[in-house]
């Protein structure tokens, strides 16, 4: 059994990948699974912690029991739920590959093909609601984020993360090297974790559950001191 260190702890976890809809049946999406934001709740959960799970599109992955689910679909209804569930909470993990972009307006209609060229698809910005957390964050609310970096070298990649991690100005941030069948749709992750405080160290490769727990163990030291 696992310790129940994280008793009386309020988290959130999003996870999944968005779908930003083109038309009623077509969608700019991600390669996400859902599986680390999947294996963070569920290990949080086990912990003790009162967890609500946002949840966007993910591979068909079992209801982890004790967690309060939520479904988003886009980015701004991921963003309405995350910023509902985190009003209360001590920790707000965002482990979901939100979409930076979504296509400018969606057809009501299913797009036809026709003899002409197609119409290009105009992009616009979505909210970075890391961001919007960190911007309006509770005192003592914990905020962690994700990267997936990709890099030829894991010194590129650990530059990177810096300085997202500066740039975003969460307190946390999980670092994923991606690429060449890493990370995504696979049952095993390995990366970095970089506190704002200057501490970091390497996750060594092993499953998302074990994962999850190097960040629960992580976040937990960082709300001890
Ligand atoms: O900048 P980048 O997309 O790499 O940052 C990734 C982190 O930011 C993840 O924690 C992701 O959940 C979050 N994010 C967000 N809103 C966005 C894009 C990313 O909260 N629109």
């Amino acid at each position: 059994a696992l310790p129940r260190d994280l008793e009386g702890l309020r988290v959130v976890v999003s996870a999944g990948g968005t779908r930003e809809p083109l038309d009623p049946v077509r969608y700019l999406g991600n390669r996400s699974s859902g599986k680390q934001g999947y294996a963070l709740a569920r290990t949080a959960a086990q912990r003790g912690a009162d967890v609500t799970l946002v949840a966007a599109h993910t591979v068909a992955l079992p209801d982890p029991t004790g967690v309060r689910l939520v479904h988003a679909g886009t980015a701004e209804q991921l963003r309405d739920a995350v910023h509902e569930a985190s009003a209360d909470a001590d920790v707000v993990v965002m482990a979901a590959a939100v979409a930076d972009f979504r296509p400018a307006s969606k057809a009501d209609h299913k797009i036809k093909k026709t003899d002409r060229d197609p119409d290009p698809v105009t992009l616009v910005r979505n909210p970075d609601i890391l961001a919007e957390l960190v911007a309006k964050r509770r005192d003592g609310q914990t905020i962690v984020g994700f990267a997936a970096e990709t890099g030829d070298s894991g010194a590129d990649v650990l530059d990177h993360a810096r300085a997202k991690l500066k740039r975003k100005g969460c307190d946390l941030l999980v670092v994923n090297a991606v690429g060449e069948g890493k990370a995504f749709e696979v049952e095993e992750n390995s990366g970095w974790l970089l506190s704002a405080t200057g501490d970091e160290r390497p996750i060594t490769l092993g499953s998302k559950s074990q994962m999850a727990t190097e960040v629960w163990d992580a976040i937990h030291t960082l709300r001890d001191r």
